[in-house]
């Protein structure tokens, strides 16, 4: 399998996608009085620095702009905060995935117990400050596998690089067998990609040029979902709905 770096990728519209129905699944999943349990089976690191030529351009760059007019949804607003808002397109920091999730649990004040998974030692290494999460060098998808029989269900998200087809079967395999166990899991492909299999999953699907965003030959992508919880799939329905009204009457304003 060849290597992936997501540094060139970070912040792209697939990213933008998958990070804000985490975050909007997050939110409903941390409590100020409980404990999540968070999985991820590649996580990448924690944060990327945004600087041109580089996929972004096309997703969080082109949304950059209207920021401040998103803040109410938890993924747009601690992106605003990290970067104290207002910086030009091409200086950001654009944080990935588990230090999203982080850093939402921590405004809630829930706690997170993160269970993270990277192929890639020097990715793993980017982690060494933060001492309180579980960190592990190797494959995720075996690795999320045996944390199933060890913690109770939580979040799990399933984001493989998807340069090798044999991580659709994969990705799938896990998938079923954290549904089975209760988790909430969101797994993210290419929309033109193969699709994962299973029967009664929900599948957030979104064609880029939808919502005034751009990712070269790649159309749109997908975040399957399989969780126990009505209510939270509910949630992502309407919050779905109102984020792509927000960003059609943003485009509409900007051609008039
Ligand atoms: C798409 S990136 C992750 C992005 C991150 N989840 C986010 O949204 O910010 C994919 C990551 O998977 C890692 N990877 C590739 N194959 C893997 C495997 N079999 N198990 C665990 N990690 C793997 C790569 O090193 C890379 O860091």
């Amino acid at each position: 399998m060849g290597h992936y770096d997501h540094r060139v990728h970070a912040g792209n519209a697939g990213d933008v996608w998958k990070h804000f129905l985490l975050l909007e699944a997050a939110d409903c999943l941390l409590d100020p009085d409980g404990s999540l349990v968070y999985a991820e089976s590649h996580v990448g690191r924690p944060e990327y620095a945004l600087r041109a030529p580089g996929d972004w351009e096309g997703g969080i760059g082109k949304i950059w702009p209207h920021l401040p007019s998103l803040r109410n949804f938890c993924y747009f607003d601690i992106l605003a905060d990290l970067n104290h808002q207002g910086l030009i397109p091409g200086l950001g920091l654009y944080p990935g995935s588990a230090r999203l999730v982080m850093e939402l649990a921590e405004r809630k004040r829930a706690k997170l117990l993160a269970e993270l998974w990277d192929i890639d030692a020097n990715v793993i290494d980017t982690w060494r400050q933060y001492q309180q999460i579980a960190l592990h060098l190797g494959d995720g998808f075996s690795g999320v596998m045996s944390l199933l029989d060890r913690q109770p269900p939580g979040l799990l998200l399933i984001d493989p690089p998807c340069i090798d087809p044999s991580e659709v079967i994969s990705a799938e395999n896990l998938f079923v067998a954290a549904k089975e166990k209760g988790w909430t899991v969101l797994c993210w492909y290419m929309m033109d990609g193969e699709a994962l299999a299973s029967d009664s999953i929900t599948e957030f699907s979104i064609e880029f040029s939808k919502i005034e965003l751009d990712c070269g030959r790649a159309r749109g992508c997908t975040i399957a979902l399989a969780c126990p919880n009505g209510s939270l799939r509910r949630h992502l329905d309407g919050r779905i709905k109102t984020f792509i009204k927000t960003m059609q009457n943003f485009a509409f304003g900007s051609s008039k």
